[in-house]
């Protein structure tokens, strides 16, 4: 019998609808021969829900993500909307809706594939066969912490986290490294912030429950540096909301882009499936943007979510198989790429690879 599933599609701003349209083109190509269909609901967030209906998360997406499966999302945000007021910003859609959702859990896997080592800023024998897992926790801390306040001399943000928040994401992390080379590297600012100093108390007592995992701290600062030093020292990374926000940033260059890099937020129920980069509006609506980081979200929400696995093992495969045979997109191609991609020829390509 077919399987269904309800997908919630949120395009967004930017180069959002590009690199959106590519991953579904690859999730139709798939379904088709998988055994399962994919019902898609497309649903307004950020600047263009701003636009249309006055706020960047309406209630009718917040009742759409809920129904559906899971959720694939684009980006959000741009120039357009800079100057609007914080509660109306594109971003404040995105946090209004993770928060929502309960998505607390952000993995944020950074892989070097074998056929970029060449691609990244730093030398190949660094970053040759780097395959880490940053797990980032995404509805808490100084993104949500009250009070909040911009005033006329002075203005202030408050980092918070609560011991049930630090248990469960450490959980994650912790069953994530029992599944990989049971590492964990928890980075904080222990040496300075009080939050850090209960993070780090926190993580200490979750980790008795798994012996097996080797657990080590990292001051933030020092992370940075090392993530670019020696980047294969790290297995699974756990860390805070904004200290996760950076690493993984820092991370995404390991690999040559951060068009590549998936991500996934996960946490009490319904999932949401994004790339780690943003909008691009520097890019949008050229059609050079990269959606392999999209296409690549997408597979994350076939294994997470909807428990296809081999529907994703596919997309996988197809991905790497591209960049073997030399396909790149812009952003990669400065190198060694003797034709450059547009966004949807390299959508085409997997397409054409995931339905073989
Ligand atoms: C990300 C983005 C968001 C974040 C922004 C757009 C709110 O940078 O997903 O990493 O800071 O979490
Ligand atoms: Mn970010």
């Amino acid at each position: 019998m077919t399987r269904n599933y309800k997908i919630a599609v949120i395009k967004g701003d930017g180069i959002g609808p590009e690199i959106i349209d590519e991953a579904v083109k690859v999730l139709d190509a798939l379904s088709a021969n998988m055994g399962f269909n994919l019902e898609y609901e497309e649903l307004l967030m950020g600047g263009s829900a701003l636009d249309v209906t006055g706020v960047p998360l309406p209630d009718e997406t917040i009742q759409g993500v809920k129904k559906a499966d899971a959720v694939l999302f684009g980006a959000i945000g741009g120039p357009k909307w800079d100057n609007v007021e914080r509660h109306l910003r594109p971003e404040s859609g995105l946090l209004a809706i993770r928060k929502e959702m309960g998505t607390f859990a952000n993995l944020r896997p950074a892989i070097v594939y074998d056929e970029l080592v060449n691609a990244s800023t730093l030398k190949a024998d660094v970053v040759k066969g780097v395959d880490i897992m940053v797990v980032r926790e995404l509805t808490g801390g100084i993104y949500f912490g009250q009070p909040r306040e911009l005033l006329e001399d002075s203005a202030y943000n408050t980092m918070v986290y609560t011991r049930e928040e630090v248990e469960r994401i450490a959980h994650v992390a912790f069953e994530i490294a029992m599944k990989r080379d049971k590492r964990i590297c928890s980075v904080d600012k222990a040496n300075v912030l009080e939050v850090s100093q209960f993070w780090r108390e926190t993580v200490i007592e979750v980790a008795k429950e798994y012996p097996e995992v080797e657990l080590t701290h990292m001051y933030v600062d020092n992370a940075a540096m090392q993530l670019i030093r020696e980047p294969k020292q790290f297995d699974v990374i756990l860390t805070g909301n904004i200290f996760g926000d950076i690493l993984s940033d820092a991370a995404s260059m390991l690999s040559g882009s951060i068009g590549l890099l998936p991500s996934a937020s996960t946490g009490k129920g319904v999932g949401l499936y994004e790339p780690i980069h943003g909008s691009a509006p520097d890019i949008a609506g050229q059609g050079i943007a990269n959606p392999l980081a999209t296409i690549s979200s997408a597979s994350m929400m076939l294994r997470y979510a909807l428990g296809e696995s081999d529907a994703a093992d596919k997309i996988d495969d197809a991905i790497k198989k591209a960049l073997a045979k030399g396909y790149r997109t812009g952003d990669l191609a400065a190198y060694d790429a003797e034709e450059v991609l547009s966004c949807s020829q390299m959508g085409d390509i997997i397409a054409k690879f995931v339905s073989k």
